[in-house]
């Protein structure tokens, strides 16, 4: 009798299952957890089943560099949590933002782009597209009429972060996207910030989604990685032998502990969604803070759009402290459990200036156009306990008072 777990659909089930089981291929040995396939190739019984192979003509592995048993295990998992027909797991969120990018355009093409973006992203659309003869815009995101003007006939995709980093500004995706159709462009979207437990770039219209896996997906900050997520015909088209020929791919032993993550992440997201909107409640509410911004709250100024497109506020938030760098710095510097780094989506919480750190690159003006000021901190939450979080951010906002009135 064949076991009913064989032939289970894992596509009508729902993501924490799908989580679990989805993608899993295993071998002859029947392994409860999924096999790690160190192997950079493979063998064939004979000459023919080679080039029958190498034609296509039969399924089966050929090369590590292009396909691997644990790599496909990860790509399929994630492929049925974003609902999409197909993946491509690369080595690193930068490696699957340039190929989602790049495998897209020909010299001539013009690509239009939000500025608020994380600076590599920034760096692949106004720096080394232009190299190869394409040109981009940069537009206001949240600027609907903004998108519109940018669109010409050449316009071949678009590319948004939402939200994004670290003003946790939200992009109408469905708005932009209609907008793109219109153009007869694609719409990508970098949905690092909300994680796929949090946002569906492609039911709300997207063409393709890209993660740095390095974040949220991993999330306990061990492995690089990436994800490109798209229709059938869009990774055939432009992804598969963009990253075949070039090779950015992602090593199997990543694909396994990614592939074993996932397995955690909805209930690892769910806890540090909690604890953001708690911690951004008792943020908003201490004297030493003179703004929070976090999706999750009323009054964040997109609060309509949020509502329609994310099913949480997240797991990061961003916070001015009163007293500019210097304020931003003794808090950050006063924490004890909290560390220091510009990592996020981990299971320890992490803080950052986005001033000196992130955004250091930027010119004044660009950061001051993207509301990053010298208080502001950018808290990605973790998880342990909430209570500790607060008290910890908590006796640090103190430790800046004492200071100032001994000052
Ligand atoms: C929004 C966003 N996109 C892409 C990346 C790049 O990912 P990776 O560091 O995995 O290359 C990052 C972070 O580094 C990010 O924050």
């Amino acid at each position: 009798m064949t076991s009913p777990r064989k032939n289970r659909d894992f596509q009508t089930l729902r993501p924490a299952t799908q989580l679990v089981h989805g993608g899993s291929a295993r071998s002859q040995f029947e392994e409860t957890s999924e096999a790690l396939f160190l192997t950079q190739g493979y063998l064939y019984d004979t000459m023919e089943q080679a080039e029958a192979r190498f034609k296509g003509d039969t399924p089966g592995f050929i090369y590590s560099r292009f396909a691997n048993p644990t790599v496909s295990m990860f790509e399929k998992r994630m492929a049925l949590l974003e609902g999409a027909e197909a993946a491509r797991a690369t080595a690193s969120g930068m490696a699957a933002v340039t190929a989602a990018m790049m495998g897209q355009v020909r010299a001539g093409d013009h690509v239009v782009a939000a500025k608020a973006l994380f600076g590599s992203c920034l760096y692949v659309v106004e720096e080394l597209l232009p190299r190869f003869g394409v040109t981009s815009t940069l537009v206001d995101g949240k600027d609907l009429s903004a998108w519109r003007a940018a669109m010409r006939p050449n316009t071949k995709t678009a590319f948004i972060e939402s939200p994004t980093n670290p003003t946790l500004e939200v992009v109408d995706i469905a708005g932009v996207a209609e907008i793109v159709h219109e153009a007869g462009a694609t719409l990508v979207v970098d949905n690092v910030f909300a994680s796929p437990m949090l946002q569906r770039p492609l039911k709300l219209g997207a063409d393709c989604v890209v993660y740095s896996a390095t974040k949220h997906i991993d999330g306990q900050g061990r492995t690089l990685g990436g994800v490109i997520l798209a229709s059938e015909a869009f990774i055939n088209e432009h992804i598969h032998n963009f990253l075949r020929q070039t090779g950015p791919s992602l090593s199997p032993f990543n694909a396994w502990v990614m592939l074993k993550s996932l397995e955690t992440l909805p209930v690892r997201v769910a806890q540090q969604d909690r604890s953001a909107a708690k911690i951004a409640d008792f943020l908003a509410g201490h004297p030493g803070i003179a703004r929070v911004i976090y999706p999750g709250r009323p009054d964040h100024p997109q609060r309509a759009i949020i509502e329609r497109q994310m099913s949480s506020g997240g797991t990061l938030l961003a916070f001015e402290v009163k007293g500019g760098k210097a304020g931003a710095f003794a808090v950050a510097n006063a924490l004890s459990i909290i560390g220091i780094s510009n990592n996020l989506g981990d299971a320890k919480s992490l803080i950052t200036h986005p001033e000196t750190t992130t955004h250091q690159r930027l010119k004044p003006e660009q950061r001051a156009a993207l509301g990053i000021g010298p208080g502001m901190l950018r808290l990605s939450v973790g998880l342990e306990d909430t209570e500790d979080l607060i008290d910890d951010l908590g006796q640090a906002l103190t430790a800046l008072e004492s200071r100032k009135a001994a000052e």
